[in-house]
């Protein structure tokens, strides 16, 4: 396979816009991190699996002149928490870190978000880089700036909006990644499809297995086209007062699964995938698509190896309970997202709550 070309986009902030940029083997491309860096002091932030892949490729690609600290954290995202960024914190202080310094977020949307939000409040604001290497955050999560921790009653319900200075993502760290957790990234890829451009949901029909397998020009189109989605809309709506809230298809029922199965026993893009599903099916239900675009929907899911079906353990007042805690409600309204066509996504108010019911209670459980 050929190398594929560097890509770079542009998520367009104003005075704090950003690059994406994306290629095989940045994490070997000397003075990559340097333009970005907010002076000398530099701490990189990983987990335990991901620092003896790629934590001493990333140290080398700095400046000699920098101070580099690195933190590696415990992996998973049970520990996606306070304590967990109170580590940071105290690592950034017991180094001196002043408010020049700069976070290297090195990992998945686990070590991404929460490195995000350590930075957003470190003297009320410090410089941070997202070097994602999952597909899950190298399409959506180190985008966007929405940065955060779980609490035990709700998935990502503290946080903060706080722009990286750049995105890296070598797309060469995906080689490493379990089966698993690439299926969990296509969940994702698929969303855009689904959400905005059906003749991207047309192209990874075609090109599903390519992806699944890592193929190097279909997993740097596939990151592109996802990117370039994500960017378009944070630039319209930087803090999800409106059309950002389509980037969450699939999540409202996503978070409820995952919080209520504990964190890291359903993986997010997992979640978001028999959710996605979930979705799709109520817009059915609701006479919004017809049955030829739920099946595409679901077979996309099917095929990028991720589950249909809600976990067994769920009733409809687990799922209720859950959902309605979600950061898209308006008072006492459920705010779902919906397809109106393939392609097509709408955020409603409107859903009745008795068909919402019969859903949860009808919906296939897994075995
Ligand atoms: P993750 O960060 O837990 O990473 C998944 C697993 O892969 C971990 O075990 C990790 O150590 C391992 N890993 C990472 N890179 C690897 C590599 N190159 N090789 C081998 N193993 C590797 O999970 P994720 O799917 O990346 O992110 C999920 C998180 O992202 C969730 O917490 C979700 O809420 C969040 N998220 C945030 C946003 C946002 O806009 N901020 C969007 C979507 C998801
Ligand atoms: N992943 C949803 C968002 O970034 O808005």
């Amino acid at each position: 396979m050929t190398a594929s070309a560097r890509r770079t986009l542009n998520v367009a902030l104003g005075e704090r816009s950003y690059p994406i940029h994306i290629g095989r083997a940045l994490l070997s491309e000397p003075g990559l991190l340097a333009p970005y860096l907010a002076g000398r002091q530099v701490m990189v932030i990983t987990n335990d699996t991901i620092a003896p892949l790629y934590l001493q490729a990333l140290i080398d690609a700095l400046p000699d002149e920098c101070d580099v600290r690195t933190l590696s954290l415990p992996d998973g995202e049970r520990y996606k928490n306070l304590e967990q960024v109170e580590r940071i914190w105290d690592a950034l202080l017991g180094a001196g870190f002043n408010r020049r310094c700069t976070l290297v977020a090195l990992g998945g949307g686990v070590i991404g978000d929460m490195v995000g939000f350590a930075a957003a409040a470190y003297q009320r604001g410090v410089a941070f880089i997202q070097v994602p290497t999952t597909l899950l955050s190298q399409v959506d999560s180190s985008v966007g700036g929405k940065t955060g921790v779980n609490h035990p009653l709700g998935k990502n319900m503290i946080g903060a909006f706080h722009q990286p200075r750049a995105v890296l993502i070598d797309t060469d760290t995906l080689a490493t990644l379990p089966p698993r957790e690439l299926s969990a990234g296509l969940a994702e890829v698929i969303k855009y499809g689904l959400i905005r451009n059906v003749a991207f949901l047309g192209w990874l029909e075609q090109n599903m297995d390519a992806l699944r397998r890592t193929d190097a020009e279909a997993v740097s189109e596939a990151i592109a086209v996802s990117c370039q989605i994500k960017a378009d809309i944070v630039a319209e709506d930087e803090t999800e007062q409106g059309v950002r809230a389509l980037l969450n298809l699939g999540h409202t029922f996503g978070h409820a699964i995952e919080a209520h199965q504990g964190y890291g026993n359903w993986l997010h893009g997992e979640a978001v995938g028999a959710g996605m599903a979930m979705a799709a099916t109520l817009s059915f239900e609701l006479g919004m698509i017809d049955e030829p675009a739920l099946t595409r929907a679901r077979a996309a899911i099917e095929r990028a190896g991720l589950p249909l079906a809600a976990p067994a353990n769920m009733d409809v007042e687990d799922f209720l309970s859950r959902m309605r805690l979600d950061k898209k409600n308006v008072e006492a309204r459920l705010r779902l997202i919906l397809l109106n066509a393939l392609g097509e996504a709408v955020i409603s108010d409107e859903t009745p709550p008795d068909t919402l019911e019969e859903l949860l209670r009808r919906y296939p459980r897994s075995e």
